[in-house]
């Protein structure tokens, strides 16, 4: 009797151990989702500042040392205009790369409309903007996002240049997140 309580008392905390070990794991989302970003770099509605650059920044292919300011529009589709704007992309991105294009990039994708309206992701990473695509870390998040760890992949698409607009850049976006 007193062996046989014991013995459920054992399985018992063994059960309770797992659940406290499991649960925040099971607790975690996935979400993929992608948007395009504009980065407008001329004409009254530029999206693109220049702030700082390295006295050598012109001498050099990579413009290295060169940092830029940037509130990109992010949208659903390809087009600027036409496409629903559901976002922003805020930060700033440094010609990080001495002898090749490599851009720092260090950006929040705030949403401002469409589902995750109120949330962000905070994406920090390298871009070698010359490759077809480009891998970034996600570090983290906020609203819908807490927690959020991942990655995205960077794609320049080249639009017909009719439109006049800049190639947005499809962003494919791989959440974590509680
Ligand atoms: C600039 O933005 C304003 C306000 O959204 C818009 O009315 C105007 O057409 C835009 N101009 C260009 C050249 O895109
Ligand atoms: C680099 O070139 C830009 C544009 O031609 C010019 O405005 C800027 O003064 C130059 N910077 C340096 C450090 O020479
Ligand atoms: C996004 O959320 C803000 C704050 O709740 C709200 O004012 C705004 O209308 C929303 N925008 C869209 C496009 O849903
Ligand atoms: C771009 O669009 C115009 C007008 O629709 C078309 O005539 C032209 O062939 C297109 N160019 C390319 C490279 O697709």
């Amino acid at each position: 009797m007193a062996a046989s309580s014991s013995s459920s008392w054992v399985v018992a905390a063994a059960a309770l151990l797992l659940v406290v070990l499991v649960a925040p794991a099971a607790a975690q989302k996935e979400t993929k989702l992608r948007v395009f970003w504009h980065d407008v770099v001329s004409g009254p509605n530029a999206t693109v500042a220049q702030v700082a650059e390295a006295p050598t920044s012109n001498a050099s292919a990579t413009g290295f040392g060169t940092v830029m300011v940037i509130d990109d529009p992010l949208t659903d589709g390809p087009s600027l205009t036409a496409s629903r704007l559901v976002g922003r992309a805020q930060g700033m991105y440094v010609a990080a790369g001495k002898d090749t294009l490599s851009l720092l990039m260090a950006m929040n994708f705030v949403f401002v409309g469409g589902e995750y309206n109120g949330s962000s992701v905070a994406v920090f990473g390298p871009n070698p903007a010359e490759r077809a695509v480009r891998e970034m870390p996600v570090v983290g998040g906020t609203g819908v996002f807490r927690f959020a760890r991942g990655y995205c992949q960077a794609k320049t698409r080249w639009v017909n240049a009719t439109t006049g607009d800049a190639p947005p850049v499809e962003y494919t976006i791989h959440l974590r997140h509680d």
